[in-house]
Order: structure tokens, then sequence, then C-alpha cells
């Protein structure tokens, strides 16, 4: 059954049973949209499985067509497929009730002329924790709409999320710009998802202390809270499942009986999501693609709400956002954060699909590609600032190479066939794919500091595909198997437009004389290519030096 009849025979089930059909799901068709393969969410764009090879503008580059002019052809060059960028309020709307969408316009013309998708950041109500990117008609208005209060009874610059008209411009305001999206772009989709806002929270205070927020924080936890609580409360984030075991998962009460010492961060939590899912639930109506929140993270294990922005979308508090704004499709982590694997294995617990928006545009870039995409199924990454990245970022080198394998690397995310993995402070590493055991050893010759990482993709039980830098690669049966692993073959190989071509036969100290699969650092990283010519051995190396080849490997054992 083709999937529109399936909708067609959802929609009339659906109405027939009085459900109320959203709006968005009638006309979802070829929009880019979210859909499962396997265990992964992916992005679907051009009816195809799509990965997000990014990078993010800085805040001001996109608000100026002549400035955008030369940056769109570093970044074409660069072959990223998708650039990041604002679209703030106080520009598409400077007089109330008045729309232009002419700088929109003109971003998603520069797109097009380069073949690049956009994923466009609606700066609205807050950006970064502030209000900041509001039309001077609302930040002069304070009393129609009001800002957060400290203790003092002092107003901040930060608009509070109690202020139901300040609530009711910014929808109308992102309803209007979605509205617009549809119009100009329902055909072409240039733009594949849109962030609403964006890093909210509280700074500086755990929350609110506005007359309306403290008359809200005196009510009890609202009934759809609670009731979304229980109903997941087996699939609950564990930070979360604490803060509310601390009440005996108490099913009504106050704030602080029901979340005692976290009451302030849930309330912000639920308050914000409640606002910001408003407003993009106006947006989605009118344009129903993918929307997404982002987080400034918690920066360590001792830092307070407040210190990062309290409310936010911070992992712990995703379940709190689900409930309050369901209509988000995924939680973004910004991460700046050293413990880059940590923060996203925190993202990809319940199922939340990774998108990396921002990190550092250092060369960490390249290893961190590898591991989004490969070992968490990603969506995408993006580096932060990419107009100004050097000139011959090894970025540019890594996207062109994943451009090539998107099509391999989508078909197998969600399978369970396929690892990513970066070093770290480790030397070692196991991966267990087909039926082999496969130990990644970092510490390869001629190291220097470069990070070795890669990829492995389990083509069939005893059949695997490399690619990577920088490391070796050992195997042993599983599950207690006496059997000894030799490697039958190695091929270089390349996929490009779907086609398979096949370079040299590696079979001697191209892997060790079948006793691992060996992937030398490749240049770009300024690594040390040294080779201990005492070793006995001298590895081939890659056709060219700064480049990443595949290796397709089959492996048997012997007694
Ligand atoms: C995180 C924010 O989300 C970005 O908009 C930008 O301000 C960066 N920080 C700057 O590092």
């Amino acid at each position: 059954m083709s999937k529109t009849v399936l909708k067609i025979l959802l929609i009339s089930v659906m109405s027939a049973a009085g459900i109320a059909i959203p709006l968005y799901a009638e006309n979802a068709g070829d929009i880019p949209h979210l859909e499962m393969n396997g265990t992964a969410k992916q992005l679907i764009v051009d009816g195809k499985p799509f990965i997000i090879l990014g990078g993010e503008l800085h805040n001001s580059s996109s608000s100026s067509l002549a400035h955008m002019e030369p940056v769109w052809d570093k970044l074409a060059g660069m072959n990223l497929n998708t650039v990041i960028m604002p679209v703030s309020w106080e520009l598409v709307e400077p007089v109330e009730g008045e729309f232009d969408f002419s700088l929109v316009d003109g971003l998603l013309r520069g797109a097009r002329e380069h073949d690049l998708k956009l994923v466009l950041l609606w700066f609205g109500s807050w950006k970064n924790a502030v209000s900041s990117y509001v039309p001077s008609w609302v930040k002069t208005d304070y009393k129609r709409f009001p800002r957060v209060k400290n203790s003092e009874g002092e107003s901040r610059e930060v608009l509070s999320c109690f202020g139901k008209e300040s609530l009711r411009a910014d929808s109308r305001a992102f309803a209007a710009f979605m509205k617009h999206l549809g119009e100009v772009d329902r055909d072409d989709h240039t733009v594949i998802m849109v962030q609403v806002e964006n890093e909210t929270g509280l700074l500086n205070d755990s929350r609110d202390r506005s007359q309306s927020a403290e008359r809200a924080f005196r009510e009890n936890v609202p009934s759809e809270l609670i009731d979304y609580l229980s109903k997941h409360k087996k699939s609950l984030i564990p930070e979360m499942r604490e803060i509310w075991a601390g009440s005996g998962f108490a099913e009504s009460g106050t704030w602080t009986e029901v979340f005692g010492s976290d009451a302030d961060e849930v309330f912000m939590a639920w308050h914000l999501g409640s606002y910001i899912g408003a407003v993009a639930e106006a947006g989605k109506t009118e344009y129903p693609l993918p929307l997404f929140v982002n987080a400034w993270l918690v920066q360590d294990n001792f830092s307070k709400p407040g210190q990062y922005p309290s409310g936010g979308p911070v992992s712990k508090m995703m379940d709190v956002w689900r409930a309050a704004a369901p209509v988000f499709e995924l939680y973004a982590p910004d991460i700046y954060d050293p413990g880059f694997k940590a923060v996203c294995e925190r993202y990809v617990r319940s199922g939340n699909p990774l998108f990396i928006p921002e990190a550092h545009r250092d060369f960490s870039a390249v290893p961190k590609t590898f591991y989004t995409v490969a070992e968490h199924d990603g969506i995408g990454f993006a580096p932060y600032g990419i107009d100004e990245a050097v000139d011959d970022h090894p970025l540019g080198k890594t996207y062109r190479f994943f451009t090539d394998i998107m099509p391999l690397i989508t078909e197998y995310q969600g399978t369970g066939n396929m690892a990513g993995f970066m070093e770290t402070d480790e030397t070692t590493g196991t991966v267990e794919l087909g039926d082999y055991i496969l130990e990644i050893d970092y510490d390869m010759f001629g190291k220097g500091d470069a990070p070795g990482y890669g990829l492995i993709i389990a083509l069939a039980p005893d059949e695997y595909l490399m690619a990577g830098s920088g490391f070796w690669v050992t195997f042993s049966p599983k599950h207690g198997d006496k059997n000894r692993v030799g490697i039958l073959s190695a091929d270089e190989c390349w996929y490009k437009d779907s086609r398979w071509t096949y370079g040299r036969r590696l079979n001697g100290d191209g892997n060790d004389g079948g006793l691992r699969a060996q992937f030398l650092h490749v240049d770009f990283l300024n690594t040390p290519r040294e080779l201990p010519i005492s070793s006995g051995f001298m590895p081939p190396m890659p056709v060219s030096p700064d480049d990443f080849t595949l290796q397709r490997i089959k492996v048997y054992t012997y007694k």
C-alpha cells in the first residue's frame, strides 16, 4: 500500500473516530520530515535520508545579503550541504503587523544558487537567555511585554515567559515566517528544519520572580505534566526520575512539594517549554517543517540552575519539555564541552535523534563528524562560526567524503551494523559487529598528537567496510569461540554516485600480513608520517595522503 493511500486511510479513520487531526499532519507530503529507519530517526529531504554536513554562521552574518555574498562560495567550497543561520524577529517585523521577508528570500536565493540547504534559527523572544533580537516596538513597550524580575523586584532585559502579549506577538510573527516559507519553498525544500528560539532558559537566577511568575509558582503542578510523567514513568530520563522520586512520585501538590529542591528549574522548563511550544505550533500549522530547540548545556556537575540557563532544554529537563511542547521533534545540544561523547550519550536517550547545531570549529570537528553520524546515527553535525573557518579546513575533505558515502551511512543507520569511534583519553576501544569482536588500537606509530577516529560497517557477518585515520583493528571471534581469525582480503575502495570502484589489494604489509586492518593518519591534521623502518613492514600510503579511502575487509576463522 502506498504511503499516500495509507495516509488517506489513517485520516479517514481518525476523523470517523472524532480524533482531531493536526492541520500539519494532513499535508506533510514530501516536505522534509523525520522518519524511522530501524532504530534510527532520520531526516528525509527530497524523499531520501539526508545527513546535515553543516556549519552555523556567526550570529550577525545572515542579517546582510551583501555580507553573505562571498560567504556562500566559501561554504560551498568547503563541501557543506547545509548552512545554519539566524532569522531574527526584529528584522522580519520591524513595525508591528508589517512583515518584510525580503532578507529571508535573499538567503533562500543565495542557498539555492550554491546548492545548499538551510536550517533557520528563529531568534524570537529569546536568544541565549536574553531578548536581544525582539523588535524595538517590543523592547520599548515593557508594560505590554513584561520583563523577568529579580527577587528585589528589578526588571531584567529579558522577556518573561508569563507575558501573554509577548507569546501572542512572537507566535504571530513565527506563524507569518513559516507561512512565508511554505509559500516560497514548499516545492524546493531549501529550508529543511527550523530551530525555535536559541539556547533558552534564565541566567543569574533559578526562576522568574515577576508577580505573574510568583503567582504561578504558588499554584499546583499542572495535571498535564503529572500525567505525562506518570505515563512515561518507566522511560523517564534517569535524572528526572530521581528528581520526582524525591517526593515518592507525588501526583499532586505545589512545585516544591512535587519536585523539591529542583522545583525552580522544572517550573521554568514547564513554562518556557509551554510558551515556546505554543510559538512553534503556530508556525507548524502554517508549514510543517521539523522543529527543534537547542540547549546551552550544564557545564559541570556542580553548576546550579541560573549558572546555566534555568529551564532550558538541558537533557535532564527533556521530559518536562516533551510534556509541555510535544511539537518539537528533537532536542539539540550545542557542544563546546570537552566531554563530547558523554554529551552525545545524554542526548540520544529515550529516542532523541542526535543533531549538533553548534560545536568548536577546530580540527576536532573531523573526528566528531565520524562519531556523530556513525556511532549515534546522527542527523548531522555543524561547527559554529563556519564562515570564519580557516582556508583548507580539513572539514572540507571530510564533508566531501561523507557526501560520497551518505547513501551507505543512511542505509546502515538504525540497523545495529555500524559503529563510529574517536580517540579521547583512551588508547583502545572495542566494537562488536557481525560475527566478531573488533579491537581498535589508536596507539599507532607516527601518531603525534592527532587523535584516531573512524567508522566500521558490517556488510555481512564476516565482511566489513572501514574508513578513518590513525587506528589498527584486530579481530577475535565472539562468544568464547577458540578459533583464530585471519584477514582473507583487504581491498582499497571508493563509493561515489552510488558506484563502487576498487584500488589496491592490501594483503601484505597493508594489513600486517593478515593480522590487523590498518588506517594511517590522514595528513590533514598535520600528523607526522614517519614510519619506523625498523618495524620490518611498511603499510602502503593512502592514494592521496590527505584524503579518506575505504577498505573492504573480509575475515575468516581457522583452527
Ligand atoms: C552559543 C549560541 O547559541 C550562539 O548563537 C553563539 O552566541 C555562540 N554561543 C558563540 O560562541
